[in-house]
């Protein structure tokens, strides 16, 4: 009964070749013939199939070359500055007075948080290591997950500084940009020209709040970025105000964070850079028509990571530290977010002098040295989908910075804009998959939609029709 009804669909269907195996005329030799030859193309179907589905999860984007440079705005690049003193005087005594730490305690005590503040994997080694101290964090409660809290609550952020002149600002002659302070690798720093979000700001990372809202900020018009066309000439702005003898200056994308080793260097001027950007960005339908593996690349709101809430590729390398020093030291140390469902341990000050000088090399370039072999480390990060590149064509200690500016700071100038920019292209959408599976399907078996729709029809309505008893 079923072996008839299943000759009676290979009799009428519109796969082409099945009607052959069934007709009674033709002899055995001719039906294996028909049969072997539809093995084949089943097979050289599958084959096909396969390898369109695979072309789509691994090679659907590309990067393209633009070359239209007069249609562009250019982002400047970001800037971020790091002050080589980081406590603040009186905020210190206040806290001292309010807690009664007095005399050479308080003296060391000071060395010792200024140091701690100042801290990153190349100068954990200066800590200073007083008898002192540890009985003074005892008197204070302070634990190692409090160290940061301390240091953030003993730094003045100078973007809140009322007189406009001493204020940590980012200007470019009448257009002001917006700064904020930031917890990076290095300690809290300065930003200015970034088009990340508000989440990326000292405040966010160690206490999950959004910076107060900045009233002298707000008094002038500002913006996230400075653009600047094919048109423009020499572009560029400062960011100054900074009250400290020395301080180091970051250059990265705008779409970036900064990168720890990636830095001018301990400078009592401020440094002057002449970058070069080319861009990367994306067509509209790029993020949405595309999966995170697809694209091999992360939006900005597309996180992954546990300790930081956004997505950046240096974010991510960050992370990647944050593992390796637990795994390696069995704490992180205190300068990296730490609000999880399960906070690891942070490191005392102890535990930073004595692990981590000896791997430093380890952390920041993720590869281990044992002997005459590097290995590095498993670390993946994605890139960002949106990006760009930086090159420098100079980067020069700004000879009589202070009285330039009239504070320490660094600047960014431009003067020359890219010729190329780089975009993400969907080569191979999903449509473009079911046509080349349809039409795979058509060319080896000239099968189609709504031959799949008679399969489903012959085996379900005019099964049970047939198993009624009524003739088709
Ligand atoms: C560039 O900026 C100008 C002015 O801000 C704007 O009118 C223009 O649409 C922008 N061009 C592109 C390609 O975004
Ligand atoms: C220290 O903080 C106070 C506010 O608490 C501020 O007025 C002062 O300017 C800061 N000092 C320095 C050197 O930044
Ligand atoms: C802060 O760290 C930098 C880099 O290691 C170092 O050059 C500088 O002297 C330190 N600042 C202070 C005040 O110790
Ligand atoms: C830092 O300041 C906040 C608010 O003023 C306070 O709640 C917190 O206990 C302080 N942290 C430390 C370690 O002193
Ligand atoms: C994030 O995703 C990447 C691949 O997309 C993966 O390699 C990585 O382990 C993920 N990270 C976390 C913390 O899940």
């Amino acid at each position: 009964m079923i072996l008839s009804f299943i000759k009676l669909y290979f009799d009428t269907c519109c796969i082409h070749g099945f009607r052959y195996l069934v007709k009674s005329v033709l002899i055995l030799l001719e039906r294996i013939f028909w049969l072997l030859l539809l093995i084949v193309s089943v097979y050289f179907c599958i084959i096909s199939c396969i390898s369109s589905v695979e072309r789509f999860h691994t090679k659907s984007t590309h990067i393209g070359l633009e070359r239209n440079s007069y249609y562009w705005n250019t982002s400047m690049p970001g800037l971020t500055i790091c002050p080589m003193q980081r406590l603040n005087q009186s905020l210190f005594n206040n806290y001292c007075r309010a807690n009664k730490v007095k005399g050479t305690d308080k003296t060391e005590f000071w060395d010792f948080l200024e140091n701690l503040a100042n801290s990153t994997y190349t100068n954990f080694e200066n800590i200073p290591d007083y008898d002192s101290i540890d009985h003074t964090l005892d008197q204070l409660g302070i634990k190692p997950k409090h160290y940061m809290e301390l240091i953030y609550n003993l730094t003045f952020d100078g973007t809140y500084e009322p007189i406009e002149k001493l204020r940590i600002r980012c200007v470019d002659g009448q257009l002001h940009l917006k700064t904020r302070q930031i917890l990076t690798e290095f300690g809290l720093c300065y930003l200015c020209s970034s088009y990340l979000g508000e989440e990326y700001s000292s405040r966010y990372l160690i206490f999950g709040e959004y910076p107060e809202f900045n009233k002298y900020l707000n008094k002038h018009r500002f913006v996230l970025v400075k653009k600047a066309t094919f048109f423009d000439k020499d572009v560029g702005f400062n960011l100054m105000g900074f009250d400290t003898d020395a301080i180091d200056s970051y250059i990265h994308s705008a779409f970036e964070v900064m990168k720890v080793d990636n830095n001018f260097g301990y400078s009592l001027e401020g440094a002057a850079y002449e970058p070069e950007v080319e861009e990367i960005i994306a067509e509209p339908n790029f993020e949405t028509e595309t999966s995170i593996s697809q694209r091999k690349c992360r939006f900005y709101h597309e996180s992954n990571l546990t300790h930081y809430p956004f997505y950046t590729k240096n974010i991510c390398q960050q992370e990647c530290r944050i593992n390796l020093a637990y795994k390696i030291c069995k704490c992180i140390p205190h300068f990296y977010p730490n609000r999880i469902a399960k906070p690891k341990p942070v490191c005392t000050y102890k535990t930073l002098k004595s692990c981590f000088p000896r791997h430093a090399g380890y952390f920041l370039k993720f590869y281990e040295e044992n002997g005459n072999h590097e290995k590095p480390t498993g670390c993946y990060c994605e890139q960002n989908c949106i990006d760009a590149v930086i090159k420098l064509k100079s980067a020069l200690a700004m000879r009589g910075s202070k009285q330039l500016l009239g504070s320490m700071g660094s600047s960014v100038s431009m003067s020359t804009w890219p010729r190329n920019q780089f975009k993400r292209q969907v080569i191979f959408s999903f449509t473009d998959l079911l046509v080349s599976i349809g039409g795979t399907a058509g060319l080896y078996l000239g099968f189609s939609v709504l031959g799949l729709v008679e399969f489903i029809y012959f085996f379900t309505l005019r099964l049970v029709w047939q198993l009624l008893g009524y003739k088709l």
